[in-house]
């Protein structure tokens, strides 16, 4: 057993700070043990996905699906950059993740709900439960009339009826959109109205830190705003959080809201076909933040996304039938979508499905479930990792759980706390598997394979196989390996997992993500068009990428993508407000965290109450997620002589670094008052580099 990690280090030293003197890290070996059960340990297998066999290299994914018809073709570029893998094939991706495992695993944990309370019963649905309710719910769902090609929005918590209904879409072919369950009623509705969902899915309520929250409220709010955004809802479908009961105060909209349990009486042992679908037409949407106010829906089709989400789930989480495995992330998320439901469901594998907060009651919490359920693959995101290391860093030495493999994803994880992920939750024996990669991409991009790369805290390691990386520079010049230099993270080629659109906007996905790199917008050949994939990153000598954070305007707080435009348009809904501006801020938990600077209309006075309606309006239009860490109100912003804000000055105040060079703003007297707010008179600021992402950000400007 290793040392304890310090107490005093653990106070003192900030991660964020720690991640701004990276240095080269010593490379950690997977044990032989490890090696000896893996589902991957061919080397040789980059050499056959090496570009030279692409994109039929990608023909051993499809065959880990079950195919009603075969495909004819394996990429079809006509339309590029819409890529349509798989085409000509018939499938269904509920029959892939359920009915396909009934002959060898009907008895089989599909997944286990862990419920917050401790006092509460866990839930196992088996493989057979799962295939009864996924396909009484579809029967319900079809009989209410929804029908291939349509779309659902979901807003739904960490529960059971969560994947059974985004199975129960996905058999009728029915596009799922689902709405993380910590968004606000309002973000909902927005993407509701994007959608152009008729439906809505909730659950009345769900316990979160030892409280049962009431959700149907938020379907009330999603309904009248999508309803004000043009768009109408006419049926709330209301999952009780416990069956029987209705647990939340909000009553139900007569002839609009239903009891998904009282339906479902007339429901019992109804089957429905799996409907055999293109396996190039859409499977659901994800929402996702970008540089625009508008969140985007990112769209994944059935088998491309399927196929790559199986096979990475096989080779590099390496799950097998008989592991427990449990990704401690939420389903909101793409994470939850392609490693708790679509992957590991499709490679039959036992998930363990945590409803609540991880250091509820305690930061035993997680080591015990794992102890509880014999749980011998982990996977969360560096935040919650933080948060367990702060609140107890020797708590996993009290329980006798043993796992074999981690993962990590969502944010750039600092070499600290890899140690304590490996040294104190792996106890020195789990591999560790640092996977990049993000909403856009349907499963990872950058990570070793865990019985072949040694690994490297901090680094997410080479990329994929089948996946071929380029870090271009500004001018679209390629940065070599062991340069040094960062640059704008892209891949070469289109892989199964990627993306189909951006729902209802061909014009800004090719915008987006690939026409700062495409030199010529006619090409039908995959060549021309490397993916921006909107990180910065620099790669090490030895060929591992170190990812550095978002190129856009978008902050990743706590592993979740928030726009700051998104942010200061929820500001400027409080109608006192005139201007307002967001920056990142480091945090020693979250990674980042938003920071709102407001300007007041003329004759308004600032007051605590003006700052509390800002961080309100965050929430009501956001989610609590997007509450900012802290809201100044500034006599004016800085400007150049053009009236554009300086976000960087900001920035720069808000990390306490160096504003630079200030005389050419409009009204550089502002700067120092400004300052003087946020550090105080004499507050000392560190010399240090600000890191690559919020040292970037409002550089356009
Ligand atoms: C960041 C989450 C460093 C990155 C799967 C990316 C990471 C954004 C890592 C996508 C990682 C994700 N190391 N950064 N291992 N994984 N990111 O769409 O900035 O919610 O662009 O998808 O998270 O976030 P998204």
């Amino acid at each position: 057993m290793s040392a304890t990690p310090k107490a005093k280090e653990l106070t003192e030293v900030s991660e964020a700070q720690i991640a701004v003197h990276w240095k080269e890290e010593e490379y950690y070996q997977p044990s032989e043990q490890f090696k000896a059960q893996a589902n991957m340990r061919d080397p040789r297998i980059f050499e056959k996905f090496g570009l030279d066999r692409f994109p039929d290299c990608f023909k051993t994914y499809a065959d880990m699906l079950t195919w009603f018809e075969p495909y004819h073709t394996v990429l079809d570029t006509s339309d590029a950059p819409f890529w349509k893998w798989f085409v000509g094939g018939k499938i269904n991706a509920s029959y892939n993740c359920v009915d396909r495992h009934l002959e060898k695993h009907a008895g089989k944990a599909a997944f286990i709900f862990v419920p917050e309370p401790e006092a509460e019963q866990d839930v196992t649905l088996t493989y057979r439960d799962l295939y009864e309710r996924v396909n009484e719910v579809a029967a319900l769902l079809r009989d209410l009339g929804l029908k291939a090609g349509d779309r659902v929005t979901l807003h739904m918590p960490m529960v059971p009826e969560l994947p059974i209904t985004m199975l129960a879409c996905a058999r009728l072919g029915v596009i799922h959109s689902q709405v993380f369950g910590g968004f606000s009623g309002q973000a909902c509705g927005s993407r509701i109205e994007d959608s152009g969902s008729r439906m809505l899915v909730t659950m009345d309520a769900y316990w979160r830190n030892g409280t049962l929250i009431d959700h149907k409220v938020n379907a009330d709010i999603a309904v009248r705003a999508a309803k004000e955004l043009g768009q109408d809802v006419d049926k709330v479908l209301v999952w009780q959080r416990h069956p029987g009961k209705y647990s939340a105060k909000t009553p139900m909209v007569a002839g609009r809201d239903v009891f998904v349990n009282d339906l479902l009486k007339d429901y019992k042992g109804k089957k429905v076909d799996p409907v055999a679908l293109p396996g190039d037409a859409p499977l659901f949407l994800m929402y996702s933040s970008g540089t625009t106010g508008k969140p985007k829906g990112a769209q994944h089709g059935i088998a491309g996304y399927l196929a790559y989400v199986t096979a990475t789930s096989k080779w590099v989480l390496d799950i097998h039938p008989d592991d427990v495995y449990w990704c401690m992330a939420d389903i909101g998320w793409i994470t939850g979508h392609s490693y708790i439901v679509y992957g590991p469901l499709a490679t039959a594998a036992t998930g363990v499905l945590y409803e609540g907060v991880p250091t509820y009651p305690d930061a035993g919490r997680p080591w015990r479930i794992a102890e509880r359920l014999g749980v011998n693959i982990f996977h969360t995101a560096p935040t919650a990792i933080r948060m367990l290391r702060k609140l107890g860093p020797q708590e996993p030495r009290k329980y006798k759980y043993r796992f074999k493999s981690m993962t990590t994803v969502g944010e750039p994880i600092e070499p600290e706390a890899w140690r304590w992920y490996y040294d104190e939750v792996g106890k020195r024996e789990a591999v560790i598997t640092d996977t990049w990669w993000m909403t856009e991409t349907g499963g990872f991009l950058g990570t070793t394979m865990p019985a072949i790369h040694p690994m490297k805290p901090g680094s997410c390691g080479p990329a994929a196989p089948g996946i071929h990386p380029v870090i271009y520079d500004e001018t679209g010049a390629e940065v070599s390996k062991g340069s040094g230099k960062a640059g704008n993270m892209c891949i070469r080629n289109p892989w199964p997992g990627i993306m189909q659109t951006i729902w209802g906007d061909r014009e800004r996905y090719v915008k987006t993500y690939f026409a700062k790199y495409n030199k010529n917008p006619k090409s039908k050949d995959w060549r021309d068009w490397p993916f921006l994939c909107g990180d910065g990153a620099v790669q090490a000598a030895d060929g591992y990428y170190r990812i550095l954070g978002r190129i856009d305007d978008v902050i990743n707080v706590a592993g979740h993508r928030l726009g700051t435009k998104e942010i200061e348009s929820a500001c400027l809904t409080v109608p006192e407000v005139a201007e307002a501006a967001v920056v990142p801020v480091q945090d020693e938990v979250k990674g980042r965290v938003p920071e709102v600077y407001v300007a007041l209309k003329p004759g308004v006075t600032p007051s605590q109450a003006m700052i509390d309606r800002v961080i309100k309006a965050n929430e009501e239009v956001i989610g609590k997620i997007a509450r900012p860490k802290h809201v100044y109100i500034v006599p004016d912003m800085p400007k150049t002589r053009s009236g554009k804000i300086m976000r960087r000055v900001l920035a720069a105040i808000s990390n306490r670094r160096d504003v630079g060079d200030v005389t050419t703003l409009a009204n550089p007297d502002v700067v120092e008052q400004i300052r003087v707010m946020v550090q105080g008179k004499d507050a000392t600021k560190t010399q240090d580099a600000l890191p690559e992402d919020i040292a970037k950000f409002g550089q356009v400007e």
